[in-house]
């Protein structure tokens, strides 16, 4: 089901070296609501969870250490066609193949430290958004 609605991470690297309101700034100025926000941390755990779905692969223990390393803020944001409008808006995963002016290309310095997460698909938003955000804390 279509929701118009994504999920964001600031990761902590982006968080770290002091971008949250940057991003965030670009994010609202790119025309999408904030529709729940918080400043938070992942436990080891924690990110082991949210990132299952990549527990094969090689870059997974890599991962969930660097996404337990500070903290995080993660939102659900909403706006017309949100989960493509806000991976076009944050460019590729790989900061340097990032489109100039994404968030990656601007605030990002490799694939691990890529700044923000986006969901892939509006099934995800709602399981990712679900994680960290009870019914009433989604406005
Ligand atoms: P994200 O969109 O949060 O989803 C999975 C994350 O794994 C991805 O961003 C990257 O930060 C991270 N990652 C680390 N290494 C790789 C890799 N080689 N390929 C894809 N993703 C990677």
């Amino acid at each position: 089901m279509k929701t118009n609605r994504t999920f964001t991470m600031i990761k902590p690297d982006a968080v770290a070296n002091g971008h949250i309101g940057a991003i965030l700034d670009h994010i609202t100025k790119a025309g999408f609501k904030i529709v729940a926000l918080k400043y938070t941390a992942l436990s080891a755990q924690k990110a082991g969870e949210f990132y299952a779905v990549h527990s094969e692969r090689g870059f997974y223990a890599d991962l969930v250490s660097f996404m337990s390393s500070g903290p995080i803020v993660a939102a659900i944001l909403e706006k017309d066609n949100a989960i493509a409008d806000f991976r076009t808006l944050i460019g590729a995963t790989d900061p340097s193949k990032a489109d100039k002016g994404t968030i990656r290309n601007l605030f990002a310095k490799s694939i691990e430290a890529n700044a923000v997460h986006g969901s892939d698909s509006d099934e995800n938003a709602e399981i990712e958004g679900s994680f960290f955000f009870s019914a009433f804390e989604k406005f």
